[in-house]
């Protein structure tokens, strides 16, 4: 571990020295555990306005990574902003496994709404991730790779992060009703200041800086390192009883030894799909089917 840093910042010393020696050195810049930190640090560092609010405080895993007062769950349901007079019009999802939501789609056959993917409720964080660069705020290109040390090994490595998850990302800290930071500038500043800063260097081989330049381009790198995060196995953990069974089952195949009778019928009506009196897909346990998956599958 301290070696590989020692090496990188060898590396790093002599890109400034010999730019051009660079680019044959750089092939392994990305330094996938230092976005992933990046984004975890973020997602507990209290970046709002008051600093009061951080996206733990709506999305906490002690609580399945959704809201954890149980009094708000009850009443309001929607959490109160970092401003105390604000409060958004919806119940935070968990955040947890989002990255593997696919970008949003229409006119998906066999979804009776035709309507597949994108995050939030309402699926507006889209994230398909565009061909080529994008000046576009809300859309995030190989932009976020053009002036690192390597912009190729980045995308091969942080390029799967740009989807919907790190599309979601950008609302929070500048949401009026949520984090309520005054603008993106401000919180690039936050992120620069921060202690773990380091990190943001780590994963992208530059510093962050927030001119006005660089300010849209560093709060979408701050955005893939929070889809990073997401997609860690800190966030999904594959530790529920179906996946503990499953895990322990010699040869992985429903019904699983480790889930009661009633558990394993469960599984069956969820994974089998019938329209029309038809059965389509599924093991069918008495001809029977509840069509869960239809909707709830990551496929
Ligand atoms: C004030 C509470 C609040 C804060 C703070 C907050 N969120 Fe959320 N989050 C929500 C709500 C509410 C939604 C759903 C909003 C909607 O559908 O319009 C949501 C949606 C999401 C989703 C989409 C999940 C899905 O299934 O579509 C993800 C991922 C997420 N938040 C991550 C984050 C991250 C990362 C941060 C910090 C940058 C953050 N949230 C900060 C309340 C919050
Ligand atoms: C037509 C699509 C559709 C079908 C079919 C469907 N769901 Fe859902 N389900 C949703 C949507 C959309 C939500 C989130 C919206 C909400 O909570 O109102 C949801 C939410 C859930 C949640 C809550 C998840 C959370 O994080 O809070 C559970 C659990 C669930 N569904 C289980 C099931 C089961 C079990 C079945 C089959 C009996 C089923 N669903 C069938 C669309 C569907």
């Amino acid at each position: 571990m301290i070696l590989k840093e020692v090496q990188k910042s060898l590396i790093v010393a002599s890109a400034a020295a010999f730019p051009l020696f660079f680019s044959s050195l750089s092939a392994n810049a990305a330094n996938l555990g230092a976005l992933q930190q990046l984004g975890e640090q973020i997602f507990w560092d209290k970046i709002s306005n008051p600093p009061r609010m951080a996206c733990v405080t709506c999305h906490d895993p002690r609580a399945g990574w959704t809201g954890p007062h149980s009094q708000t769950n009850l009443t309001q349901v929607a959490i109160t902003g970092a401003n105390p007079h604000t409060i958004g019009n919806r119940k935070p999802p968990t955040s947890a496994y989002s990255s593997f939501i696919p970008p949003f789609q229409e006119g998906v056959v066999g979804l009776p709404s035709g309507v597949l993917g994108g995050a939030f409720w309402d699926g507006r964080a889209k994230g398909n991730i565009p061909a080529g660069s994008t000046t576009d705020p809300n859309k995030i290109g190989d932009e976020v790779f053009a002036e690192t040390a390597d912009p190729a090994g980045l995308k091969t490595a942080y390029g799967q992060y740009r989807g919907p998850t790190a599309v979601q990302a950008l609302g929070p800290f500048v949401n009026p009703v949520e984090q309520n930071k005054a603008d993106r500038a401000g919180v690039c500043r936050h992120v620069q200041k921060a202690q773990y800063a380091p990190l943001f260097e780590q994963a992208w081989t530059i510093p962050i800086t927030c001119d006005d330049a660089h300010v849209d381009v560093n709060y979408k790198r701050i955005a893939v390192a929070m889809a990073a995060f997401q997609d860690s196995g800190k966030v999904h953990s594959f530790s529920s009883r179906r996946d503990q069974a499953l895990a322990e089952d010699p040869d992985k195949k429903f019904p699983l030894d480790g889930l009661t009778e009633q558990e394993n019928l469960g599984h069956d009506l969820f994974y089998t799909v019938k329209i029309g009196g038809n059965i389509i897909s599924g093991p069918a346990p008495n001809g029977k089917g509840a069509n869960c998956v239809v909707c709830h599958n990551i496929a």
